[in-house]
Formats: structure tokens, sequence, C-alpha cells
């Protein structure tokens, strides 16, 4: 049974189109010319309980649009969203008493009071049980080290300390499903490396599903099993991490250092079963199907022009996975 279901959702947002000059300014305030942007278009997915799931694509892909939907924020253009049997939009009281969300550094805790304040508050609003707020206040602290910061002020803790306690105040009613929006954008490494820890202990603990947004893709090859990879709007690949990453990460990638070589090696070299993806005075960088065709072939050919010094081979990772898609290397 899934805990999330969304059927052929779209958004659409109108806006203004700008007309430049004085004419232009009052002709907006009178008469505004509309334009309308498909921001997710026509979109369709499931998601189990206890699911830990990566929602990536580039800036302006669509993902926080469809989390703004996911969470009630936003109402749908059309298409279903239920959310453990509710209309996210339709039912947002209840919807929220089963979620929790951040949203990149939109704070949800009480800006002039000490951390534990914001949280006896969250108690009070969710109606959480002592026990449980005790159990889970020693545990996220273990994890999060929030020991020292739980008497500050949050507008005195620095970037990385609040993300912390915002991730300890969104899981504290324990919520079954969380929508983290870019929570770790401008953190450090280490914190980065402690919140990641902490979903997917929660994650173990309490089956919690979790959606995740990030422009960090360690965060993904951490802490998410499944990926939705959204483009422009729409759905391009829904699967498991190690499936995506066999599928679109049979390319190898190799850099050659040379010498000698002709200004655009690309325009001799004709080859099916690689691919020059970069060149410079002195570097060839070679991508090619470990499948297809080995280096040494790669090297008989590329010597034919110039003379190789050096190479350095590279198993694609997510990360360079992602921008070849986005480059259009896969689409048909
Ligand atoms: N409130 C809004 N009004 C008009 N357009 C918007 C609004 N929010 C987002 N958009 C547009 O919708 C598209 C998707 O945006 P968004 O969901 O924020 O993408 P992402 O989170 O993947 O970067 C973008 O083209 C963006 O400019
Ligand atoms: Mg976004």
């Amino acid at each position: 049974m899934s805990i999330i279901k969304v059927e052929n959702l779209k958004k659409e947002y109108k806006i203004i189109e700008k007309q430049n000059g004085l004419f232009g300014y009052f002709k907006n305030l009178i008469k505004p010319q509309y334009r309308e942007i498909t921001a997710v278009n026509n979109i369709n997915f499931e998601i189990k309980k206890g699911e830990l799931v990566g929602y990536i694509g580039e800036n302006g892909a669509g993902k926080s649009t469809t989390i703004k939907m996911l969470t009630g924020l936003l109402t749908p253009t059309s298409g279903k969203i239920i959310v453990d049997g509710i209309v996210p939009n339709e039912k947002r009281i209840q919807n929220n008493r089963n979620i929790g969300a951040v949203f990149g550094q939109k704070t949800q805790l009480w800006w002039d009071l000490p951390v534990i304040e914001s949280f006896r508050l969250i108690k009070k609003m969710f109606r959480i049980p002592e026990n449980e707020y005790r159990k889970n206040l020693k545990n996220f602290t273990d994890i999060l080290n929030l020991e020292e910061l739980l008497e500050k002020q949050v507008k005195n803790l620095s970037l990385g300390q609040k993300m912390r306690c915002e991730i300890a105040a969104t899981f504290l009613h324990n919520p079954k499903i969380v929508y983290l929006d870019e929570p770790t954008i401008g953190l450090d490494v280490f914190v980065k490396e402690n919140i990641r820890k902490f979903i997917k202990e929660i994650n173990k603990e309490k089956e919690t599903t979790v959606i995740l947004t990030t422009h960090d893709l360690k965060d993904i090859e951490d802490v998410c099993d499944r990926i939705i990879l959204l483009d422009r709007g729409q759905i391009i690949y829904d699967g498991s991490k190690q499936s995506f990453k066999d599928a679109y990460g049979k390319y190898t990638l190799a850099e050659l250092i040379v010498s000698s070589k002709p200004v655009n090696c690309k325009e001799f070299v004709h080859s099916d079963s690689f691919e020059i993806i970069e060149e410079t005075e002195n570097k060839i960088k070679i991508k090619f199907k470990h499948l297809e065709t080995t280096i040494v072939n790669i090297m008989n050919e590329i010597s034919k022009y110039c003379i190789i010094d050096d190479i350095h081979m590279k198993e694609a990772e997510l990360e360079e996975i992602l921008k070849e898609i986005y480059k259009g290397a896969y689409k048909k």
C-alpha cells in the first residue's frame, strides 16, 4: 500500500508578462498580459511507507512546486494527490499532523525564543504525549548534538546549528512523512553528515517516509534508495538508485594528458564506441561504454594523432551521470 499517491498532477502558474518602458509600465497596471508556466506537467508516482526518496532535477524543474502541493500549501491545477488517505490541500490541518516539512532556510522556530521553548510549543500544538516528547528530545539531542543549543535563542544560532534544531523540530511529533526541500543548502560538510545520519536513523527506527530534494548529490548517495528525476516538470526517471546507476552509469570517463595534439582532435577521431566530450591543448576527456570497448583500444586510436603522457579513469558518479543527462547526452 502506498502512503503517497500522485496522479496526473499538474501545476500552472500565471505570471504577468512584463512590458518595457513607461508606456509598458502603465499598460501592465491597466491591462496586464498574462502568461502561463507549467511548473509540474502531468506527473505520476506512488511512494510506500518507509521509503527514502530523492526528488532531484535542475533548478526550476518543479521540485519545490511538487513538495508544496504534497504538503497542501499549493492547490494543483489538475490531477490528484492522496497522502495517507487525505487530499492535502482540502484537509490541511489533518494533513499537517501527519507530516513534517523543511523548506530551505525558512524557519519554523520562534526567532526570539530559546530553542527548547519552540520545542515545547510544538509539543503543545501537536499534543505530543509527555513520555514520547521526552524520548524524542533525548534521542534527537544525542544524534544532532543539540545539548548546548537548547537554551540559546534561535536568532543567535549559526546556520548549521539552526538547521539541526529545525530538523529536530520537524520530527518531534513523529510525523509519518517528512518533506525536506534543500535542507542542506549552505551547510558545512560535518553538519550535512550529521543530518544525513539523523534521517537514516529515524527512518530505520520509525519507518518515517522521507522525500528529499537537494543540490548535494552526496545527500542522495548517502540517504536515498530511490530516485525520482524531474526534468522541466516531467518525470524522466523513477526507480532504485542502483538501477539508475546501472542504466545510465555504464559510461566510464577517462582523462588523457597528451602532447603534440592537433587543435581539434575530435574532427579526426571517428568511433562508435567512445566519444570525446571535452578537449583542451593538453587534455582529452573521453566517455566510453566499458562493455563495448577497452581503454587500450581507445589509446590505440588516440595515439595516432598525439602522444599520450598520462591517463586517469573514473567510474561515473551520480553527479556526473546527472550532468550528462542535463546536457542532453541521453535524450532520444
Ligand atoms: N510562485 C510562482 N509564480 C510563478 N512561477 C513560479 C512560482 N514558483 C515557481 N515558479 C516557476 O515554476 C518553475 C518550477 O519552479 P520550482 O518548483 O521552484 O523548481 P525547483 O524547486 O525544481 O527549482 C520555474 O520555472 C519557476 O520559475
Ligand atoms: Mg526548489
